[in-house]
């Protein structure tokens, strides 16, 4: 059994903005290639700052916690603030994953960074 800290099981059972946010400012989906779960983000923006974000994640309980993570780093940042954010910041903050957990944290900064181009696509 992997030993989680206190951060990802808090994260985990109580998970920060969850859910969708109708026509957003941008939208992001990944697919995690090892296991086969998938997440996604939107994001509402006003004057390139992330307002509001929310995320839907189907996957383990350490994607679920890095994807709360993520949306509670990302929130209040400017978009490319919020593109630096790297899946190495998600898992430090959550005070560290179990190692065979970390392919997990790369889903959570990967969605936000689609979520963000997509945003800055549309921008154009
Ligand atoms: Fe799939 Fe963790 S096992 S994201």
């Amino acid at each position: 059994m992997p030993v989680y800290s206190k951060k990802v099981m808090d994260h985990f059972m109580n998970p920060r903005n969850v859910g969708v946010i109708e026509n957003p400012d941008g939208y992001g989906k990944v697919g995690n290639p090892v296991c086969g779960d998938l997440m996604e983000m939107y994001i509402r923006v006003e004057k390139d700052i992330i307002k509001d974000i929310k995320f839907k994640t189907f996957g383990c309980g350490s994607a679920i916690a890095t994807s709360s993570m993520v949306t509670e780093l990302a929130l209040g940042k400017t978009v490319d603030e919020a593109l630096e954010i790297t899946r190495k910041d998600v898992a430090e903050e959550l005070d560290g994953l179990p190692p065979q957990k970390m392919h997990c944290s790369n889903l959570a900064a990967d969605a936000l960074h689609a979520a963000i181009n997509d945003y800055k696509k549309k921008k154009k």
